[in-house]
C-alpha cells in the first residue's frame, strides 16, 4: 500500500491561505517572417527571401504572395533549423535536429511561414530565473507570463535553502510588465512516502511575497525513501497511484487556495504496467481533482523517439479541456537518446505539434511557455532567445 500523502508541513500556514473539434483545417494567417544573420537586412538578404517566398508560396503555402504579412528577425539562421522550410502536411515530430541542420547549412537566409493559431487567445511566456537583467528586458516586450521554478533561484546556506533575495527583488519589481507562475521541480508528488516539505517551504515563501497566477508540479517523482534520484521518473499509471496522487493535489489545492496544473513528464525508462494508459490517467486525475494540465508537447516527443510513444493515439484520448499551460522546448540526441535538457530553440515539429493540439483544444485562453535553462543562455544569445519568442507570438496568434 501507498503511504498517505504527507502534507502536515507547514499546516500552520493553511489559516492564512483560505484566501485563495475536431481536428481543424490549417489556418494560415499569410505571415511570413524571414530570419537573417544578425546585422542589417541588406538588399542582398531581401532579394534572396523574396525567392524564398515565392518558392514556398510556389511550392505548397498559400500564403500568397500579395496580402501577407512579412518581417525579419535577426538571428543565426543555423539555429534557425525548425523554421527553414514549412510543408503543408504535419511532418514527423521525430526528425531529429541534426537532419535539418544540414538544410540550414546551405542557406544565408531561412523563411518561414507560420499557421496561426487564432481560435482562443494564446499568451506567451518564458522561464526566467533571475541575475540577467539584459535578457529580461529583451524577454518582457515579448511575454505575457514569466515562469519561475523556485528551487533555481533559491541557495543554501548552512543546511538550510531559501529564496535569493537578490532574484526575489527582480521578480517583485516587475510589477505590470508580467506575470508570473510558479513550475515546481521537486514537489515530488508522485513519492510513496510523501511531498517534499522543503519544496512546500519554498512555496509558502514565494507565495507569502509575490502573486502568481497559478502554480504547477510535474507529475513524477524525483526521491525515494527520502533519497535524491537525481532524475524525475514518471508514476505508475496504477489506481493507488491515481488514488494517492489525487488526494495530493486535493491537499495543496485546499492549502493554497490557487489554480494548481500537473504536467506530462518524459519517460525515461519504460512505464510500470497498470491500470491506465498515460492520457488515461492524465484525464482521471484532472477529471477527479480539478486541477488543469500542462501540455508539453517536446516531451511527448522524446518518448516518441526513445520510447516509440504514439502521440496522435495520445492526442485523441486525452481530455484537451483541462489543458491551460503548454510547453515548447527542444534538447538534444545523445546516443541515440533524445534529451529533454531545454538547451536549443525549437524546433518546427515541436511548434507544429503545439499548434494541433491548440486547433484541436476547445476554445480557451491558455499559454505558451518556451522553456529554456539559465545554463543555455550563453550558448543560444540573448538576441536568439528574443528571436525565438518572437517568432512564438506569430505562430500562437
Ligand atoms: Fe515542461
Amino acid at each position: 500500500m501507498a503511504a498517505k500523502p504527507d502534507l502536515r508541513y507547514g499546516s500552520t500556514n493553511l489559516e492564512r491561505r483560505n484566501a485563495m473539434q475536431p481536428q481543424a483545417a490549417p489556418i494560415r494567417n499569410n505571415h511570413l517572417q524571414i530570419v537573417v544573420a544578425e546585422g542589417k537586412v541588406t538588399l542582398q538578404d531581401l532579394h534572396a527571401a523574396l525567392d524564398k517566398a515565392i518558392q514556398v508560396v510556389a511550392g505548397h503555402c498559400n500564403c500568397g504572395l500579395t496580402g501577407f504579412d512579412v518581417s525579419f528577425l535577426r538571428g543565426n539562421p543555423a539555429q534557425r533549423a525548425p523554421y527553414l522550410l514549412r510543408e503543408p502536411e504535419y511532418q514527423d515530430p521525430f526528425r531529429s535536429t541534426l537532419d535539418r541542420q544540414g538544410e540550414v547549412a546551405q542557406m544565408a537566409t531561412t523563411t518561414q511561414c507560420l499557421d496561426s493559431v487564432s481560435i482562443a487567445r494564446v499568451a506567451i511566456g518564458a522561464t526566467y530565473e533571475g541575475r540577467d537583467r539584459a535578457l529580461l528586458e529583451r524577454m518582457l516586450p515579448l511575454v505575457d507570463y514569466v515562469e519561475v521554478t523556485l528551487e533555481t533561484i533559491s541557495e543554501v546556506h548552512d543546511g538550510q535553502i531559501s529564496l535569493n533575495d537578490e532574484i526575489m527583488a527582480e521578480l517583485k519589481n516587475l510589477g505590470k510588465a508580467a506575470k508570473i507562475i510558479v513550475h515546481g521541480v521537486g514537489l515530488s508528488i508522485g513519492s510513496h512516502d510523501g511531498c517534499s516539505p522543503t519544496y512546500l517551504q519554498l512555496l509558502d515563501d514565494f507565495l507569502d511575497q509575490i502573486d502568481v497566477q497559478w502554480h504547477s508540479e510535474h507529475l513524477g517523482y524525483t526521491k525515494v525513501d527520502g533519497q535524491h534520484l537525481g532524475i524525475m521518473l514518471a508514476m505508475p499509471k496504477t489506481q493507488e497511484a491515481l488514488d494517492m496522487v489525487c488526494e495530493r493535489v486535493r491537499a495543496i489545492q485546499e492549502r493554497y487556495k490557487l489554480p494548481f496544473l500537473l504536467e506530462n513528464i518524459v519517460h525515461v525508462i519504460p512505464d510500470f504496467p497498470g491500470e491506465y494508459s498515460e492520457a488515461g490517467f492524465l484525464n482521471a486525475v484532472t477529471e477527479q481533482t480539478g486541477c488543469g494540465l500542462i501540455l508539453d508537447v517536446y516531451n511527448l516527443e522524446c518518448d516518441a523517439h526513445n520510447q516509440a510513444f504514439d502521440i496522435p493515439a495520445f492526442l485523441r484520448e486525452l481530455d484537451l479541456t483541462s489543458v491551460r499551460e503548454m510547453h515548447v522546448a527542444c534538447g538534444v540526441e545523445h546516443n541515440g537518446f533524445l534529451l529533454d535538457v531545454h538547451s536549443q530553440l525549437t524546433r518546427a515539429s515541436t511548434v507544429e505539434l503545439a499548434q494541433r493540439v491548440l486547433r484541436s483544444a476547445p476554445p480557451s485562453d491558455r499559454v505558451v511557455i518556451y522553456e529554456f535553462m539559465p545554463e543555455a543562455v550563453p550558448g543560444l544569445g540573448r538576441d536568439a532567445i528574443a528571436g525565438e519568442l518572437a517568432r512564438l507570438r506569430a505562430a500562437f496568434n
